[in-house]
């Protein structure tokens, strides 16, 4: 099923049987990513490969959530969240991420997320939380 946009708001949709993929290395730049991930971001796959992850970054997600996320990542090797992602125009969407950190036969680390539909109410938790951790920034 294709992304979908909400009609009275700027916020898109995905279905619950799907999930959105990308791969980073080490430092956080796009070295994969799925088509879903291109259609709900809004991107061809060319403008995303060899990019920064924090090219879909909205700037209502607090900097604590993503300073936890390297965190986790480099000493537990996995971060679980509900982040906010802006797409390329105005719109933006929400997902329940985990990301994990592999390391490949030749020893370089790599770091994967997946993505699913968030559960409703734990969006409308994070639109409060989030915009309180804003507010102290
Ligand atoms: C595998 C992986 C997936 C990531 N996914 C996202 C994401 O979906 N949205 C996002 O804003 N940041 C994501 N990040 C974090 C970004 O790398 C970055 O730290 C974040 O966007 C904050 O940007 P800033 O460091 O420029 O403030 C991901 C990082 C990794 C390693």
């Amino acid at each position: 099923m294709p992304a979908i946009k909400d009609k009275n708001s700027n916020e898109w949709y995905f279905s619950s049987d799907e999930y959105i993929l990308s791969e980073t290395d080490e430092h956080g730049m796009i070295l994969y990513a799925n088509n879903l991930f291109c259609e709900i971001a809004g991107y061809k796959i060319e403008e995303l490969i060899g990019e920064p992850h924090n090219i879909v970054r909205h700037l209502d997600m607090p900097k604590i959530a993503f300073k936890g996320l390297w965190k986790d990542i480099r000493s537990k090797g996995f971060w679980t969240g509900v982040v906010k992602n802006k797409r390329k125009d105005d719109g933006f969407y929400w997902v329940h991420s985990t990301v994990l950190r592999r390391i490949q036969t030749n020893g370089k680390i790599t770091y994967l997320s997946v993505r699913v539909v968030p559960d409703r109410a734990t969006v409308n938790a994070c639109i409060s939380l989030y915009s309180e951790l804003k507010s102290k920034e």
